[in-house]
């Protein structure tokens, strides 16, 4: 790989030009729930203790990147971030960083009803939970877990705590929720969330993915106009990875990530570290640079912010899903966390 020029120094920048100021931190690669999308009903071989990254280590990593590397957005995930123990410390530690980045997390909602207000004292500005069902038998079967309940306390919590804008994500899949687009936005708009359909990707533990049984941005679309008149939403959408459309005449909007048929892969933004310390430039990078033996091994900030940037420095310019030779990353979307 060549070397990343010196005029780049400062910031996480790749050979396409896009920088990377949206940092994704994975806290674990463990989760409470069994989505069957995403794993098998045993669960996975989870990393080891010694593996994991202490909640100090994860903090020095997170304050090279805001103060050497430009990072601006920090978004905790997993797995499931709510089962990490040293959570709330995590958050304050990052919320007290100069400058101050803007914090958020992706969560499955279980627990999240009684830790939110903790976690907005700590420091979290909002949330992003995952819903694919209203039905609690449904919820039940998908998650293989019936927690559906805890889920819709723990939006609703979140709402109360003031992580707002509260958004949803959900994920359909055909036959066994695809008939839910309407109801899911009614369900949002009534209670003031935010809901963002997510296209399938190839991730998912058991590499069951289809591309020709996923469905589409276009066909969740369709449904969605059947009920309500969506028109184009004037916000720049910058980074994001959702397309967004105002309900009526807005505020309200309702947002696609159609990482499959629409990829954003071109104005991406994002950085991941994994709960084990890699560093990974892309969702489906198939490599990974690996911060935690160097941090173990004693390098100094400027020489973690060098390796961060040499790795971003590689970035694909996109996740390559049409390509004949594409090939699915071994680490699974659970341990990556979104
Ligand atoms: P906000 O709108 O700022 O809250 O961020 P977000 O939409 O990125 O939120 P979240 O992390 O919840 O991401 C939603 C989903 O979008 C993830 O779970 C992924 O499925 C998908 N996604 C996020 N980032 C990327 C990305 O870089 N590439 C692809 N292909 N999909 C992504
Ligand atoms: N494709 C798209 N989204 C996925 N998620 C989990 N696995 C996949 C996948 N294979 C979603 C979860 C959660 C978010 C972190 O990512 O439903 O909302
Ligand atoms: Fe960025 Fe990779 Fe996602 Fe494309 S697939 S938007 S490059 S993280």
């Amino acid at each position: 790989m060549t070397a990343v020029p010196e005029s780049t120094d400062g910031v996480l920048v790749d050979r396409y030009g896009r920088v990377a100021r949206d940092l994704r931190v994975s806290l674990t690669d463990k989760c409470n729930l069994r989505c069957t999308y995403c794993m098998p009903a045993e669960g996975l071989p989870w990393l080891a203790g010694p593996q994991l990254l202490g909640d100090e280590e994860i903090v020095r990593l997170v304050r090279v990147a805001v103060e050497r590397l430009g990072v601006t957005e920090v978004r905790f995930t997993g797995g499931e971030p709510l089962i990490r123990p040293g959570l709330l410390g995590i958050v304050a530690a990052v919320a007290a960083l100069r400058p101050r980045p803007r914090i958020s997390l992706t969560t499955n909602g279980l627990g999240l009803e009684r830790l939110a207000p903790a976690l907005r004292t700590a420091g979290l500005d909002r949330v992003n939970v995952s819903l694919d069902t209203l039905d609690r038998d449904r919820f039940a079967a998908l998650t293989r877990r019936d927690r559906h309940a805890d889920v819709l306390a723990g939006l609703a919590g979140a709402a109360r705590a003031g992580l707002t804008p509260v958004k949803i994500n959900s994920v359909l899949m055909r036959g066994v929720n695809d008939d839910e687009a309407p109801a899911l936005l009614r369900y949002a708009l009534t209670h003031g969330y935010e809901l963002r359909f997510i296209e399938q990707m190839p991730l998912d533990a058991q590499h069951g993915w289809d591309r020709s049984t996923m469905v589409t941005a276009a066909e969740i679309l369709a449904a969605l106009k059947q009920e309500f008149p969506l028109t184009a939403d004037p916000t720049e959408r910058g980074a994001a990875p959702a397309e967004t459309w105002l309900v009526g005449d807005g505020p309200a909007r309702v947002g696609v990530i159609a990482s499959v048929t629409r990829p954003f892969c071109g104005d991406c933004d994002r950085t991941r570290l994994t709960a084990d310390g890699q560093v990974r430039a892309c969702l489906f990078a198939t490599e990974e640079s690996d911060l935690r033996g160097a941090l173990r091994a004693g390098a100094d900030d400027a020489e973690l912010a060098r390796r961060w940037r040499t790795a971003m420095w590689g970035k694909r310019a996109g996740h390559g899903i049409d390509d004949p030779t594409f090939l699915q990353p071994v680490r699974p979307m659970s341990a990556i966390g979104g």
